[in-house]
């Protein structure tokens, strides 16, 4: 961008991020960062907002309406996040507030890393390490560590968007997995013929699936879609694995089921309340535990960032959003 004399606009990067995303955005941007990656309160986040007609956030800064109000400069908040259910997009499109998310570029990053915490979690992955690493591996048992097979069972997906969808591409082409789905909306016949999945109940599918996999966006009605009763529903031999939001599982019932052995095991990336973990998971033997990590490649991370700041420069220097979530 030339210098034109006119001063370029202000923006907050709210958490730290990759320092070639910062010098892109200083091209365009009087750029306030946080590279020091400072946990604010809300109000140290308002107080380094206010003023900036742009924020680059990550998935765990709220905006909402009190934010809103005591920002009026702000035009445009851009989640490096594919959900946003730290935006409340009602008052941000009241308020003239664009949102955006950065979608697709982690789809296929995320559907491996479900199905890796799905493989660890079934075939007691960590559990046998830290068997391995205290010392306790004397000699070799025959029901030593046995878990549940992966291949030829059946995936019961809850949430089929496009994570949902490469989690099932995965199960049915590469480990010959029935796979099974619940979602809002029903998939095309053509989609559900390339994910090879079939349609369910949420209850059929809990009774039927040797595996649940949790990928659906978290909004009130989402809240502990695993809870105790349905829990109650599942195999005592099956696996659940939650890479979506905190909140979907009720932590507590879970934790108390897998001491119960009410099922076998947990994967979980997410957390109520993260980065704070239900003291129970902590304790019980059978559950996987990642610290929201779906996502973490160097280049999906990479391709995130840059996707967020695209969007605050396409809205900044009056172009239409590439992943808008609002029409403010
Ligand atoms: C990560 O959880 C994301 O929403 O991108």
């Amino acid at each position: 961008m030339q210098n034109t004399g006119v001063p370029k606009p202000a923006i907050l990067m709210s958490r730290a991020v990759f320092p070639e995303v910062i010098a892109r955005l200083q091209q365009y941007f009087d750029v306030t960062a946080n590279q020091q990656d400072e946990i604010w309160t809300k109000a140290q986040f308002i107080s380094h907002l206010q003023g900036k007609r742009g924020v680059f956030t990550t998935g765990g800064e709220r905006v909402d309406a009190g934010v809103l109000a005591a920002c009026p400069d702000l035009k445009i908040c851009a989640n490096m996040a594919v959900g946003y259910n730290n935006f409340d997009l009602p008052a941000m499109t009241a308020a003239g507030v664009q949102a955006t998310n950065a979608p697709d570029v982690l789809t296929e990053t995320t559907a491996d890393f479900g199905f890796a915490l799905l493989m660890a979690t079934a075939r007691r992955v960590t559990e046998s390490e830290h068997y391995l690493r205290a010392g306790h591996w004397t000699q070799w048992r025959y029901d030593m560590f046995t878990g549940s097979d992966i291949h030829g069972s059946t995936l019961g997906i809850i949430g089929m968007g496009r994570i949902g969808q490469g989690i099932a591409k995965r199960g049915a082409h590469g480990f010959g997995m029935k796979v099974v789905y619940h979602n809002r909306s029903r998939l095309s016949t053509e989609l559900e013929a390339q994910c090879k999945a079939t349609y369910v109940s949420k209850q059929e599918l809990l009774k039927t699936a040797d595996h649940v996999m949790l990928v659906v966006p978290y909004s009130p009605e989402s809240h502990h879609t695993i809870g105790a009763a349905e829990l109650a529903r599942m195999k005592p031999s099956a696996t659940l694995v939650n890479i979506a939001r905190g909140g979907i599982v009720d932590d507590a019932a879970l934790a108390q089921a897998l001491r119960d052995k009410k099922i076998a095991a947990a994967g979980l990336d997410v957390f109520e309340g993260e980065p704070s973990v239900h003291p129970d998971l902590l304790t019980v033997p059978n559950v996987v535990l990642t610290p929201h990590i779906a996502s973490a490649t160097v280049p999906t991370r990479l391709a995130m960032a840059n996707l967020a700041a695209d969007n605050l420069i396409a809205v900044l220097t009056g172009k239409p959003p590439l992943t808008p979530l609002n029409t403010p």
